[in-house]
């Protein structure tokens, strides 16, 4: 089969968001005059319709429908809204525990089952048509897309795979529009990318498209875009769309590791333990996640440890090349891994590698709330020298009794086994950051310690397995 047989894929005009879609606003457009954020040169301006935004579709019964942004105000939120998981949307354990999955799940995995076996093919067929249908889509990616490629694609698929988990999806979905509009996304470039996806998928999964699949597909797609649509637009009357921040100081503390502080241009709100994405002068468009090493601080600076990886692009950059005076640029805070002040259980904190930045973060919010509360910090490293931040944790233990911080030094690494030698820890939350696989042994390891799922915070698995 050669190139997509669809006619809504031949067809479309995506630009101007004809074809399948049935464009509609955003849910709250952006407004004029309440931003307090510089004009995003590439929005449309305010009080414009923003082409391209679609309606869900109305043959959707309302409960198979993931609601836009206007059905959860903010106000009902438990969370701040930054502060909501950035984790891919579902577990393999919660897809298997799944209500009776909704008729177009079910097409939407009967495709997914095809096309698995060839996924690399269909994402550089999907970003062959993207570019060649729209190519002045290619300039909001980065020059070589090596690492990231499949993404887009990933995500798309698992989310359009787990449609039915409303609570979750709409959650990670929201996140993830607020995250594009520092890519310059508008909402006019969804059609575009939803029509190659189902160009890629009709070409793959041929043996099983027919015009019932196509129109699931449709639907999902439209109903995922709109989530993520109405979010960037709600977003845009609160925040910028990225923020630029002068580094002020590099502070090379290991051959490999440099603290690296920066002040963003206009106030930038965020909690404790949370991570933001960042892109340097040096490699325009690579975004790389990097968690706040303190709590909020009165003058308004943020600071990174970072480790340089070998042949790592921004990493290098950070460790190697900054120097004050470089001008970074960040995306919005996110991550779930900050305190709940609304109880006073302990604090277990597991910070590996870098992972310790947050770690501090999180003490200095306890500290600041002022209750005591016990905090156990066990920082993990493969070798002495590894422990780049230790005097400052020490420093941090003299001054606050109700803070222990525990070195573990070991070529393997076995932060969790080091925690199972104290405790009982039933009374505690626990917090991890670190290298993905300390993590997955880590979460393992408190649940087998009698710490229950939900009281265990971290950093996205998935975002680590998929960036690091
Ligand atoms: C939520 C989150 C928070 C993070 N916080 C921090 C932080 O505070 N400090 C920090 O230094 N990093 C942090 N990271 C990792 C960071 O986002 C980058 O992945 C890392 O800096 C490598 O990026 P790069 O562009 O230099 O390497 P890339 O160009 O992405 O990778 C180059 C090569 O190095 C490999 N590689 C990537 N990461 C690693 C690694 N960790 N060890 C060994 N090889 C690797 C890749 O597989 C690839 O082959 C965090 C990641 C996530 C998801
Ligand atoms: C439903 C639709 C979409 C989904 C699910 C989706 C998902 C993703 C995901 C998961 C990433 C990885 C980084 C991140 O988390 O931000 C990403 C990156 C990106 N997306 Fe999207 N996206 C969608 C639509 C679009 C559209 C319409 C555009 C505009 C053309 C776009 C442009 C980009 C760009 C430029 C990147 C960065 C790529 C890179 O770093 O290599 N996306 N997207």
């Amino acid at each position: 089969m050669d190139a997509p047989t669809t006619t809504s894929a031949d067809d479309s005009t995506s630009g101007d968001g004809g074809g399948w879609f049935t464009p509609r606003k955003p849910s709250r457009g952006p407004e004029d005059g309440e931003q307090q954020h510089r004009p995003d040169a590439s929005a449309p301006p305010a009080g414009e319709a923003l082409p391209g935004a679609f309606t869900p579709p109305p043959a959707e019964p309302e409960d198979r429908r993931i609601p836009g942004t206007s059905a959860v105000p903010s106000e009902q939120r438990t969370v701040p809204p930054q502060a909501q998981s950035t984790a891919p949307p579902i577990s393999a354990q919660q897809a298997q525990s799944a209500r009776k999955a909704s008729p177009d799940a079910l097409l939407v995995q009967r495709t997914m089952a095809e096309i698995t076996p060839v996924a690399d093919k269909v994402t550089s067929y999907f970003y062959a048509l993207l570019f060649t249908r729209h190519p002045e889509l290619r300039a909001l990616f980065p020059v070589a897309m090596d690492t990231q490629r499949d993404r887009i694609l990933k995500a798309l698929l698992t989310a359009a795979e787990h449609i039915d988990h409303t609570d979750v999806l709409v959650s990670y979905l929201k996140n993830l529009g607020r995250g594009h509009r520092k890519y310059g996304t508008q909402p006019e470039h969804y059609p575009a990318v939803g029509e190659c996806l189902i160009g890629a998928l009709s070409r793959y999964a041929s043996a099983v498209w027919d015009e019932e699949t196509e129109a699931a597909w449709v639907r999902t797609y439209t109903t995922i875009s709109q989530v993520m649509i109405d979010a960037a637009a709600e977003d845009e009357l609160r925040a910028p769309a990225w923020w630029f921040a002068e580094v002020v100081s590099h502070d090379l503390r290991t051959s490999d590791i440099a603290v690296v502080t920066v002040r963003p241009d206009q106030p930038y709100p965020f909690l404790a333990g949370q991570y933001t994405s960042l892109e340097t002068p040096w490699w325009p468009r690579v975004w790389r996640h990097y968690s706040f090493a303190s709590a909020p601080r009165p003058d308004g600076l943020l600071s990174f440890h970072v480790r340089a990886v070998p042949a790592g692009w921004v990493s290098n950059a950070l460790v190697h090349h900054a120097r004050p005076g470089d001008v970074l640029r960040l995306g919005p805070p996110t991550g779930s891994m900050t305190v709940d002040h609304t109880t006073d259980s302990g604090l277990l904190c597991l910070g590996g590698g870098t992972g310790i930045a947050p770690i501090k973060a999180l003490v200095e919010d306890v500290a600041e709330h002022g209750r005591r509360r016990p905090v156990e910090v066990f920082y993990g490293a493969r070798t002495d020298h590894d422990l780049y931040d230790i005097d400052t944790m020490l420093r941090l233990q003299q001054s606050h009794p109700w803070l222990a911080v525990r070195p573990v030094v070991d070529q393997r690494a076995q932060l969790p086994d080091a925690v199972r030698e104290y405790g009982p820890w039933n009374e505690y939350d626990a917090y991890l950051s670190g290298p993905p696989g300390m993590i997955r042994n880590g979460v393992d390891a408190l649940r087998d310690i009698g710490i229950p799922e939900g009281r265990i915070r971290h950093d996205s698995v998935e975002e680590l397995v998929t960036s690091d």
